[in-house]
């Protein structure tokens, strides 16, 4: 039997876990055509949730298209795939389709040559620079005629979104915002887990965006049905575990999904001859994981600076610390404040460490902690 806890990609059923709650809801929010901002931390599990509500959506006769906004570096390329996704996904015949882009005014079909010398015209759109955001207004605009011409509801899912600051900042977020006001017959999910700029963008209200929609934030798996999906798994497979166990994990894990998969996983390949799940054993998953992936974090152990290494050690062996207390640098030797403030921002862009809502700094990998105290060790 493969090992059914599966990390890094996009995770489907069977090997999807609950998230019945958060489909009901969202199923409901796109049947009303509503707009919604999907906000976690890293690894939470948006994007899974999304695509496999995709599939629930299109089983229910919904037009989706789905797009990630880190696959695009700029305007341009953002409103080709945005138009082009739409229309896909409400028309499927490819002649009409190739109609419909001839019709588009800042939007072309892009002709493309093949070896032989044949001329065909793709189903890739081509846009002049300077037309981008104006042909991205064209392709909602032609999304919602086209579903207003099937008699269709469409639903438009931008992961990454708080990517959009990457572009001409302000000017794109107050056209969107205009055309989405103008739409009866798309709804949006806009997901995103730069937590602080996407909730900025929405409660600003100078901002664009503010108010437009309803802010859903994805917290953990409840743990009562994630502790029954992973029992159940391991109960298939012929494995000995309790209650206790995966709380244990989930502790280990501090509830993250992507924490919660990935020792589950390297559980089941561990206990594979016994077949017993002992403590012991869940107590070792951290530190096999932190050894696994240990030249990941050699390279960004190398990004840092001394002081930020310090700071590193501190904050891995408390990671409820508050950095900036007296206690804090008094024990860890460290200070001042200033000095700390800049390793902490500098190790934020490094993308070692994030900033909670609630200001604290905490590391984006949560097995990193391990390996430091692990090489802490094997240094002394
Ligand atoms: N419902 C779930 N069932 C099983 N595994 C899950 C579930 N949700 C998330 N995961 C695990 O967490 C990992 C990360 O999930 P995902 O990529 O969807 O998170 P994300 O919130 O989109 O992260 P990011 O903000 O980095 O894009 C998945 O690869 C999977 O291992
Ligand atoms: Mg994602």
């Amino acid at each position: 039997m493969e090992n059914p806890f599966k990390y890094g990609g996009v995770v489907r059923r069977p090997y999807f876990a609950d998230r019945k709650n958060e489909m009901i809801e969202l199923k409901r929010e796109m049947a009303n055509l509503n707009l919604v901002f999907l906000v976690s931390p890293r690894r939470f599990g948006k994007t899974c949730l999304l695509l496999n509500l995709i599939e629930r959506l299109r089983r229910d006769a919904m037009a989706c298209a789905y797009v990630d906004l880190n696959a695009f570096p700029d305007i341009k390329s953002f409103a080709t795939a945005l138009t082009s996704l739409t229309a896909e996904a409400l028309e499927t015949n490819k002649d009409k389709l190739l109609k419909m882009f001839s019709a588009f005014q800042k939007l072309r079909p892009k002709v493309s040559v093949d070896p032989e010398g044949k001329i065909s015209a793709g189903l890739e759109l081509a846009v002049e620079e300077k037309d981008a955001l104006s042909a991205l207004l064209e392709g909602m605009r032609h999304a919602e005629k086209l579903a207003a011409k099937k008699g269709k509801k469409l639903v438009v899912i931008i992961d990454e979104f708080s990517d959009l600051e990457k572009y001409n900042g302000r000017t794109i977020e107050k056209a969107i915002r205009s055309e989405i006001q103008k739409q009866t017959h798309i709804g949006y999910i806009f997901s995103g887990s730069e937590q602080s700029v996407m909730l900025a963008m929405i409660r600003d209200r100078t901002r664009a965006f503010y108010k437009l929609g309803r802010i859903m934030e994805l917290g953990q798996i409840e743990r009562r049905a994630y502790a029954s999906f992973i029992l159940g798994w391991l109960k298939k497979g012929g494995y000995t575990a309790n209650d206790d166990d995966v709380k244990r994990i989930f502790e280990i894990g501090n509830d993250v999904p992507y924490n919660v998969q990935r020792l589950c996983n390297v559980m089941w390949d561990n206990a594979m001859e016994t077949k017993a799940i002992k403590p012991a054993l869940i107590e070792k998953l951290p530190v096999i994981i932190a050894q696994q992936d240990s030249p990941h974090y050699e390279m960004l152990w190398r990004s840092a600076s001394q002081p930020q290494k310090v700071l590193l050690i501190a904050l891995s062996k408390d990671q409820a610390a508050k950095p900036f207390s007296k206690d804090f640098q008094l024990t860890h030797g460290i200070g001042p404040s200033s000095s700390i403030k800049a390793s902490l921002d500098s190790l934020v862009k490094k993308g070692i460490l994030f900033k909670t809502l609630r200001g604290s700094y905490q590391f984006v990998d949560g097995f990193m902690p391990y390996w430091i105290d692990y090489i802490m060790k094997t240094i002394h």
